[in-house]
């Protein structure tokens, strides 16, 4: 494994950094979480908007361009084995702060960090998605826009972590948490949806979600299968009533989720609304233009 951090490529064993990085101190940086399929990036460009975003609001000046980022992170999957990501591979792309003193002040920190992890990613088992999965309501609220807005994908993600302890201590893959409002925001690292009545609701990003990726995507094949779509607030009584639930992103793809907090959304098998936008998903990443 290659990893790049500012300019050069490291050795697993050799890929370190400051142990002053504010990144490692507050959680003062960004990420990206980047899907590799045959060799190549998917979604790239998006990803990189998404960083640049993030970055603009949370002041991080990133040393490159867009195009220039595009290109290290096309560069570091050369750098690594690419048979050995092939279609499990994953680009851990991240902007720290960089190295500083120990108080908070992001001016005191010499220059921002760029740093690409190559490596492969551990998926779920394929009978998950012809079962569907538990998932549980975490007793952690997701932050509201008015602290650090959710819609930053910073690299304080321990609202996440307590939730997915949460969700693993009750024998489940994965924890929704609500906002302060009580109503769905999304998962510990996955974005969630439902069918009802043939539509596909899913909380509007100001409810607290991230605005994922795979989400999107979702949205405009649905939307291109004239299937309507709402963004819109939800609550438990729509997730536990609905016919179809399921949860997307970059690693999970579209997972049906087949028992929210012991309810069984219908009857316990991934509806066919669902398992229609998983095939036409995975028709999408085969025909997608990876040169672009
Ligand atoms: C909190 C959170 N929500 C949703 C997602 C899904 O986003 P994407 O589809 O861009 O991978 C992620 C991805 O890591 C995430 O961390």
């Amino acid at each position: 494994m290659k990893v790049f951090i500012d300019g050069s490529y490291f050795s697993k064993e050799d890929a370190k950094i400051s142990v002053f990085d504010h990144g490692l101190l507050y959680g003062d940086g960004i990420f990206e979480g980047i899907r590799i399929y045959n060799g190549k990036a998917f979604l790239l460009k998006e990803h990189i908007d998404r960083l640049f975003d993030c970055a603009k609001f949370t002041m991080l000046n990133i040393p490159y361009s867009k195009t220039e980022m595009i290109d290290l992170v096309k560069e570091s999957i050369i750098q690594n084995d690419k048979n050995k990501i092939s279609d499990s591979g994953y680009i851990r792309l991240l902007i720290t702060r960089g190295s500083g003193d120990l108080g908070l002040d992001p001016a005191k920190c010499s220059k921002v960090s760029v740093i690409i992890i190559t490596d492969k990613i551990s998926l779920y088992p394929e009978e998950y998605y012809s079962k569907g999965i538990s998932i549980i309501t975490s007793s952690i609220r997701r932050n509201s826009a008015d602290s650090c807005d959710p819609r930053a994908k910073s690299l304080n993600y321990l609202n996440n972590i307590l939730a997915k302890m949460e969700a693993k201590n009750a024998g489940c893959l994965e924890a929704l948490l609500l906002n302060h409002n009580g109503y769905v925001a999304e998962c510990t690292a996955d974005n969630i949806f439902i069918i009802k009545n043939n539509i596909l609701m899913t909380p509007d990003v100001s409810c607290g979600a991230l605005e994922g990726i795979t989400r999107n995507t979702v949205i405009d094949i649905a939307v291109s299968e004239k299937i309507k779509v709402e963004q819109k607030n939800l609550t438990l009584f729509d997730i536990y009533t609905a016919d179809e639930c399921f949860i997307t992103g970059s690693g999970a793809e579209i997972m049906p989720v087949t028992s929210v907090d012991k309810r069984i959304i219908k009857n316990g098998t991934p509806g066919p609304i669902t398992l229609n936008l998983l095939d036409l998903f995975r028709e999408f990443i085969n025909n997608y233009n990876y040169e672009k």
